[in-house]
């Protein structure tokens, strides 16, 4: 298949001739003239372009609120989007999610509203905005400059006691109609002039793939291979996208581990991690805002290689391996030894990281994890050290330190592990092994 199907607003679309790169924003208003949609950033840090995308997923439709700016209109093939245009009812009413907003005066500027009202929809529609902290996160991405965060945070209280109404009941489950009957389970292939763009359905296909293409950039969540191409205006000849691999979305507790496919996302993998290693669970909460957390991955997280990726740190603490896969060859691999230097890491060409492996712990608190950023939400790590700590009879039998944003890499701190093991846990002991 060479052609993108999708469901747009309720109806069903297809795009073709167009660079694989194209950023499903500038696809949205240049192409569809779905102006609604706006470009503050395009960066996936504002929030303008906040979008819902809806995937089905063991037979239901989740939505999702995510950042048009940096996704790929290739990677909503197969998926139902949904712009603030799509939001009014048949004769024109407003969606709950508009009308709280208007209602609380919540609105100043057309340019952050449309991203509200769509992280409000999606709020509303998974049910997530039944706290307080639960809507401080969900417009955590959203940025206003008019400090109208009062009325927005009473608009999405009020919203989330409305009734919704029956046509976006309906409009829904005509979309799930839609994606049920355009699911063909074959590959996307797309050729743009010296542009590739493969989206294998299996983990054989892929990595087939990519054997025969090591140069490919992987894609995952795109939130950091999106700013390449908004912000660097790189070419990227060939890419891989991991997002229709099922194998590669797996989340599994076994055998006294948690595997977590690659191409599973923050909001996939947050809850599984939080119930193990609640401080874990906190630091996941602080990756970007939900909408980047909705897109990235914790495989590119750690593939990308970044000495500040927020969660090299807490996996290497942890004692994590990475499966690596090139091919039909496997091999394992401490998660700190595929970090060689900056921008370099163990991983031959063609070789892919399949799955991310770690113990669980007997003690849940025994990790903690401590990110500094200039703001709470929102931003990347100026330093993040993670402690996995443990303390038998008052002494430290096992110690496990790693820092990222230190040095080129994420590391571990092995003259402070050294110093802490076999001592007791005292204030002194700490003081001892400070550098
Ligand atoms: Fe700012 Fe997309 S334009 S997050
Ligand atoms: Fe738009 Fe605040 S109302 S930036």
């Amino acid at each position: 298949m060479n052609e993108i199907r999708f469901v747009l607003n309720g109806k069903p679309q297809t795009a073709s001739g167009l660079s694989p790169t194209t950023t499903l924003l500038n696809y949205l208003r240049y192409e569809k003239r779905l102006t609604g949609t706006k470009e503050g950033c395009a960066e996936g840090d504002c929030g303008a372009c906040t979008i819902a995308v809806g995937e089905l997923t063991g037979g239901k439709l989740h939505y999702r609120a995510v950042n048009a700016c940096i996704q790929f209109l290739p990677m909503v093939h197969g998926k139902s989007v949904v712009t603030v245009e799509g939001l009014k009812g048949p004769s024109g009413d407003l969606h709950p999610s508009q009308k709280a907003i208007v209602d609380t005066h919540g609105s100043q500027c057309g340019f952050c509203t449309p991203g509200f009202v769509m992280s409000l929809y999606a709020m509303t529609l998974d049910g997530t905005a039944a706290s307080r902290q639960a809507i401080n996160d969900g417009f955590a991405g959203n940025l206003c400059r008019c400090t109208s965060y009062g009325p927005l945070i009473r608009a999405a209280e009020n919203a989330a006691q409305m009734t919704t109404p029956s046509w976006d009941v309906e409009r829904r489950a005509q979309e799930q109609t839609l994606l049920t009957a355009m699911a063909s389970g074959e590959a996307l292939r797309i050729t743009h002039g010296d542009n590739r763009y493969f989206s294998p359905v299996s983990l054989d296909e892929f990595s087939q793939i990519y054997a025969k293409f090591p140069d490919a950039v992987i894609l995952a969540g795109a939130t950091d291979i999106g700013l390449w191409v908004t912000k660097q205006m790189r070419d990227l000849p060939t890419l891989i996208y991991t997002g229709r691999v099922a194998e590669l979305h797996k989340i599994e507790i076994d055998n006294g581990k948690i595997r977590i496919g690659a191409a599973a996302t923050y909001a996939d993998a947050e809850k599984t991690l939080a119930d193990a290693y609640p401080d874990f669970g906190e630091l996941i909460r602080r990756i970007g805002a939900v909408q980047v957390r909705n897109a990235g991955t914790i495989g590119g997280n750690i593939a990308n290689g970044s000495p500040i990726g927020d969660t090299p740190p807490a996996l290497i603490a942890l004692g994590t391996e990475l499966v690596l896969r090139r091919s039909d060859d496997r091999r394992r691999l401490p998660l700190e030894e595929f970090f060689i230097d900056y921008g370099r890491q163990d991983r031959a060409p063609g070789e892919f990281v399949e799955a991310i492996e770690m113990p669980l712990l007997e003690n849940r608190d025994q990790l903690r994890c401590y990110k500094i950023s200039k703001r709470f939400d929102q931003d990347i790590s100026a330093i993040c050290g993670c402690f996995n700590i443990r303390i038998e009879n008052n002494s430290v039998a096992d110690a496990r330190i790693a820092f990222g944003g230190m040095a080129g890499t994420p590391k571990r701190a092995n003259a402070v592990e050294a110093a802490l093991t076999g001592k007791s846990w005292t204030a002194e002991t700490i003081e001892t092994a400070i550098p």
